[in-house]
């Protein structure tokens, strides 16, 4: 490989609006969750029958549930339109994790003597985050080793096999907290 080479990948990684963009999103995504968890925004207020925060997690997860197939057949059935449908899966993904860190954050703020007993949701937002780290290091690559990507084969296989996880997960957690 020769030196040129070597610096290529970093520099074209800063012209990728892309990764900026994402970038910048899950550092607002984080700022957000964090002024939630202290309290400085309140989710807690109700929107209809339900409260902001638990509109949040259900939204977040029903384009979860639903893109993630789609995405996987369009893909196939549709190449041509791979990277319209792979930008949507980036951003549509990531304002889902802004959603279900809304709802998170708001149980976590709750206070004591209404606090959650953390289970599935806890195992659940896990998850979600595992899948867009995942997600970010497979589709940037922003971190580089001596010999070259970090085993990005790694990250795709920890990504595509975490989504039974989540399916189960997710109906477990509406069971015990939504329906019984
Ligand atoms: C990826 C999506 C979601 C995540 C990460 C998540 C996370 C959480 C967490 C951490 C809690 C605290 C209790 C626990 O750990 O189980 C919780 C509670 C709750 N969640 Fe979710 N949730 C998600 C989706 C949903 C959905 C789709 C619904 C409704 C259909 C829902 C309804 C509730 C309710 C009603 C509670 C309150 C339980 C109580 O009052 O003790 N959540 N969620
Ligand atoms: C809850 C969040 C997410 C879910 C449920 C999810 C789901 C999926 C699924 C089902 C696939 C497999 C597609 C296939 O094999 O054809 C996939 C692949 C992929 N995902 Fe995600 N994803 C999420 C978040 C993200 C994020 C945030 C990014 C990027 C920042 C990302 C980047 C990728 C990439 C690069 C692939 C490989 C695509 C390909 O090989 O054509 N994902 N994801």
């Amino acid at each position: 490989m020769t030196k040129s080479s070597k610096t290529e990948p970093k520099q074209s990684l800063l012209k990728n609006k892309s990764f900026i963009v994402e970038t910048i999103y899950i550092i607002i995504i984080i700022i957000i969750t964090i002024l939630i968890f202290l309290d400085f925004i309140d989710t807690g207020f109700f929107l209809g029958s339900l409260r902001f925060s638990h509109w949040m997690g259900i939204i977040g997860a029903l384009f979860i549930m639903f893109f993630a197939p789609l995405f996987y057949f369009m893909k196939r059935r549709f190449p041509k339109r791979y990277n319209i449908l792979m930008n949507i899966h980036i951003f549509g993904f990531t304002t889902s994790f802004l959603f279900v860190s809304i709802h998170f954050a708001g149980q976590l703020s709750r206070p004591l003597q209404f606090y959650p007993d953390l289970g599935a949701g806890l195992a659940l937002y896990i998850i979600v985050v595992v899948l867009v780290g995942t997600g970010y290091l497979f589709r940037y690559h922003p971190f580089k080793s001596k010999s070259g990507k970090i085993s990005p084969h790694f990250n795709r296989a920890l990504h595509v096999s975490l989504i039974s996880g989540l399916y189960i997960v997710i109906i477990v957690h509406v069971v015990l907290n939504f329906l019984m």
